[in-house]
């Protein structure tokens, strides 16, 4: 229980109009994808509801898709249902990889949407970063994106309230995220997640979840990239934007 399941049911609302389609969330990777090998296999180790997974293997990439929620692993395994597509859907948190998988399988491991930060601590985020390492081949990689911490704690805690409804199978709901920014960096942080969905009648239906979270400053990411063998080759980190990403190679 990674405390995803009750989200998962409702993750559509949570995830911006480009990453819905699964071919177009695959398409914004074209760049990284184009160093990948004919019959490349490929890893999604935080799939969620699974539409970067769908949308890789609609382009006949051989895809296995993780993740730690039970409920994101079904959603994963439905839509991948819906589009026709062969992706293989598998339980596992990070730390668990090497247990299902041998090490040296796959050409390109992904970890994206902002995941990385649920890694308890550095000591976790270690282990899961070197989970993923083991599990690529060499000059394999590591396609990872995340929240730019800094930011993020600069602004502190606070409640922030979609400006628009967010309408997804023809239902509006407003999107609700608390910050709770502990004061040092390496404290748990809390973000509370709400979907509250408004029907014709007015009813709202509430679904939340209360969200542990470890963030980490893009230099510690950096070091502990190198630390499990892998390195940083590409990086679209800004201190001013949101989010970024970091593609990194198995020496
Ligand atoms: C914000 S969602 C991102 C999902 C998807 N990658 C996306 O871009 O929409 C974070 C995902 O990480 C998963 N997760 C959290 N902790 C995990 C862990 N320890 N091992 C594997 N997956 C984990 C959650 O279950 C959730 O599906």
């Amino acid at each position: 229980m990674t405390g995803y399941d009750a989200l998962a049911e409702v993750y559509e609302w949570l995830i911006s109009d480009a990453k819905l389609a699964p071919a177009e969330f695959a398409a914004s990777f074209d760049d990284v994808l184009s160093l990948l090998p004919s019959n490349a296999h490929v890893l999604d180790c935080s799939c969620g509801t699974g539409q970067l997974a769908v949308g890789l293997a609609g382009l006949g990439i051989q895809v296995v898709a993780t993740d730690a929620s039970e409920t994101m692993v079904r959603r994963t395994a439905e839509l991948s249902e819906e589009f026709g597509a062969s992706v293989r859907t598998v339980r596992a948190d990070w730390e668990e990889l090497p247990d299902h998988f041998d090490d040296v399988t796959f050409d390109m491991v992904f970890c994206v949407g902002n995941s990385l930060h649920h890694a308890v601590g550095a000591r976790g985020r270690v282990a899961a970063l070197e989970s993923m390492s083991r599990l690529l081949r060499r000059g394999g990689h590591l396609v990872l994106t995340s929240r730019t911490w800094e930011l993020v704690r600069a602004k502190g805690s606070r409640l922030d309230v979609s400006d628009r409804l967010v309408r997804r199978n023809g239902r509006d709901a407003v999107v609700v995220y608390r910050w709770d920014i502990a004061p040092n960096w390496e404290e748990e942080h809390h973000i509370e997640i709400a979907v509250a969905q408004v029907d014709a009648a007015g009813s709202v239906l509430v679904r939340s979840e209360l969200l542990s979270c470890w963030p980490y400053r893009y230099d510690e990411l950096e070091v502990e990239l190198h630390r499990v063998g892998l390195r940083m080759e590409m990086s679209t980190f800004n201190p001013e934007a949101e989010n970024y990403m970091v593609v990194a190679s198995k020496v």
